[in-house]
């Protein structure tokens, strides 16, 4: 139950991804050694329906492979080497599967599972997903999100416990997300807006509706005290180390004021 998380939460972007690879374990790994609260991570599916954990539609960026993650088999992208591109200490770090990803963080950390499917929003990701927190039995430890609504609806239908978190981009883009539109068609408890469009009036609404506040992705430390003092409920940053750091500045800051 997503009202009773911590407030603020630290969200590790792809993972402690500043100091690690993007999506890979290694960064899930650094991120649990680094305390953040929750892992957030990116998930779609393979050519053959296996749920894989990479951001972009294509291999070509994080990989030294190239195409369409959904038009490869689960056993070519496990071929491909996931982390040189960051560096050579990474060399041969593989895209995890969401199962080894579940495996890594059960009973550590939570975990924010982004459905990514936007160009497939029908395909059976949300059903697969839904599938393997129960495997693990993670349904307490899991927020999923998406910046599309329809992943999120078919996932609440399957895993209605479960809580959901809606992504909107910045602007007109966001719209649906951050609207009453979006309330009335996605049943979500928590919002979570590029950093430039919160303000203390948009996290004074979403706390009237109930709602958590998980801006993202924020990475400089004067956004960080900026955002913690606006009162949002968590941030979404590749160096979750350096945001706990500011907040906890923060926080003896005022404590010292008050004194
Ligand atoms: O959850 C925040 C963030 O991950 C959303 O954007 O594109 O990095 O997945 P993106
Ligand atoms: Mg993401």
């Amino acid at each position: 139950m997503i009202l009773h998380w911590r407030s603020p939460l630290i969200f590790a972007h792809r993972g402690a991804s500043a100091h690690a690879p993007e999506n890979t374990i290694a960064a899930f790994e650094l991120a649990i050694q680094k305390k953040a609260d929750v892992i957030e991570l990116d998930t779609k599916l393979t050519a053959d329906e296996q749920v894989v954990v990479i951001h972009d539609q294509t291999v070509d960026r994080t990989t030294d492979g190239t195409g369409k993650v959904n038009n490869l088999p689960l056993a070519a992208l496990r071929e491909l080497d996931a982390g040189s591109h960051f560096g050579k200490d990474f060399q041969n770090e593989p895209i995890p599967t969401l199962e080894e990803a579940l495996e890594v963080c059960a009973g550590k950390i939570f975990i924010n599972i982004e459905l990514t499917n936007h160009m497939t929003p029908f395909d059976t990701l949300a059903k697969k997903v839904s599938q393997l927190i129960a495997h693990f039995a993670l349904e307490n430890h899991i927020l999923i999100s998406s910046f599309h609504p329809i992943p999120l609806r078919t996932f609440h239908q399957l895993s209605p416990t479960i809580p959901i978190g809606f992504l909107a981009k910045s602007g007109p883009a966001g719209f649906l997300s951050r609207s009453w539109l979006g309330r009335a068609i996605v049943h979500y408890q928590a919002i979570h807006p590029e950093k430039s469009d919160v303000s203390p009036n948009l996290v004074k609404k979403a706390h009237k509706y109930g709602q958590r506040v998980y801006p993202f992705t924020v990475n400089a430390p004067e956004e960080m005290a900026k955002l913690f003092s606006m009162g949002v409920d968590g941030i979404v940053t590749d160096d979750p180390a350096l945001a706990r750091q500011i907040f906890d500045a923060s926080h003896s800051n005022f404590y010292d004021l008050s004194n």
